[in-house]
């Protein structure tokens, strides 16, 4: 089945490596000698690393040179590659195996789309690299998220139109991207972050077996039958 592709964020839908970023960010925190929250964190998911170090020097308060910031964007790549190298398959989030499974056994094929220079480490960690048509990461990208090149490169390795592309996204800037590539969004996590999703689910042990056959319906085909599944 080739109408629909699927294109996959990689930290907080794949994998849960918000967790180290925000250990790693927080070591930067403390050197510079300001608080960091996992509440400061959630700004910095589906960022880059340069807007990330941005955003935490101005919840510090900080101001830095140029040279001085190169220097923490490499030590706290380093801080993090401590803990992602350490990654296994068990670190793959509840769901995200069974539904490559499903996307396997309808023929759908799917892509990475991340703003992580990592994110070809991480797949690799975890045994998943394989799995996937194409990767599309922080290496490949001149604009980050919430601007849509990372998803519409991604249409492109699916040979698709963004219109028959579905994402599926942690982060607010990635459902803007998914949106503003005019493709079928998905947010995985709160609702309430998430809500200018096309979708929403808490995660993806709860995507219904059918969901992509629904959307191939509802949104690909433009049937008028009235949506299952479909939230808003
Ligand atoms: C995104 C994460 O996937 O990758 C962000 O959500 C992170 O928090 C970004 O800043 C860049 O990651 P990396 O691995 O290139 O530092
Ligand atoms: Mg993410």
């Amino acid at each position: 089945m080739n109408k629909i592709g699927v294109i996959f964020d990689l930290d907080g839908v794949i994998v849960d490596t918000a967790k180290y970023h925000f250990l790693a960010w927080k070591d930067l925190a403390d050197e510079l000698g300001f608080e960091f929250t996992e509440k400061h964190n959630e700004l910095l998911k589906g960022v880059s690393r340069v807007r990330s170090l941005e955003i935490l020097l101005d919840i510090g308060n900080v101001e830095l040179s140029e040279t001085k910031k190169q220097d923490y964007l490499i030590s706290k790549n380093e801080v993090y590659l401590g803990y992602i190298t350490k990654m296994g398959p068990d670190e793959i989030l509840p769901g995200a195996n069974a539904l490559l499974n499903t996307l396997d056994a309808l023929g759908i094929q799917y892509v990475l789309g991340s703003a992580s220079k990592n994110a070809p480490l991480i797949l690799k960690q975890v045994g998943l690299y394989e799995r996937f048509t194409g990767i599309v990461d922080g290496n490949s990208v001149s604009q980050a998220k919430p601007d849509p090149e990372v998803f519409l490169i991604g249409a492109e390795k699916l040979g698709l139109a963004p219109e028959n592309c579905i994402v599926f996204e942690d982060a607010i800037a990635g459902v803007e991207a998914a949106n503003s590539a005019n493709m079928t969004s998905v947010g995985i996590g709160d609702e309430d972050i998430l809500h200018e999703a096309d979708f929403n689910f808490n995660n993806l042990t709860e995507i219904p077996s059918d969901f992509f056959l629904k959307v191939i319906s509802e949104k690909i085909l433009k049937n008028d039958e009235p949506g299952l599944y479909k939230t808003k």
